[in-house]
């Protein structure tokens, strides 16, 4: 089923200079990107993205740490796109991400794991309505799609 999954690559990710390098591998999978932007991110818009963390304790440190600096958000289209991604990026916790991961291969930290990416197809819903309007989302066709995806049936 496609599938629409938002992606932020955090501030760590962005000062490391691995943009690029994290974008190139959701595109070389075959993903569409329908949604990209660079984002200096508000308190207020942290938070909300974050709700499900605000009774943790790492939850303050958390906000304080994507509001540090300026994130890319995306948003990213293509056959079950949610758990693609997801196994794209690895563990959320770095030491259990899989070589060949993003986590596995850029880092270390759970506080620092360079990605995030909506857990499942209603967080994908509020997260890309989050982030991003209406507008800014382009439905548009690639020539490649025709060797990438199978023909609808
Ligand atoms: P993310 O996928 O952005 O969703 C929630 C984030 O909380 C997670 O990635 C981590 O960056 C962060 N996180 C989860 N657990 C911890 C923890 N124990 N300590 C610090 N940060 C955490």
């Amino acid at each position: 089923m496609t599938e629409r999954t938002l992606v932020l690559v955090k501030p760590d990710g962005v000062q490391r200079q691995l943009t690029g390098r994290i974008l190139a591998r959701y595109e070389e999978r075959g993903l569409k990107v329908v949604g990209l932007k660079l984002v200096r991110v508000e308190r207020t818009l942290a938070e909300e993205h974050y709700a499900a963390h605000r009774e943790k304790p790492f939850f303050g440190g958390l906000v304080e740490f994507i509001t540090s600096s300026p994130l890319v958000a995306i948003v990213l289209q293509g056959p079950n796109a949610i758990t693609v991604v997801r196994a794209i990026n690895g563990a959320t916790r770095p030491h259990e991400a899989a070589p060949g991961t993003i986590r596995g291969d850029f880092a270390l930290e759970t506080a620092q794991n360079i990605v995030h990416a909506s857990d499942g197809p209603e967080a994908a819903e509020t997260e890309i309505a989050l982030w991003f309007d209406h507008a800014e989302l382009l439905d548009y066709e690639r020539d490649v799609d025709r060797w990438v995806l199978a023909p609808a049936e």
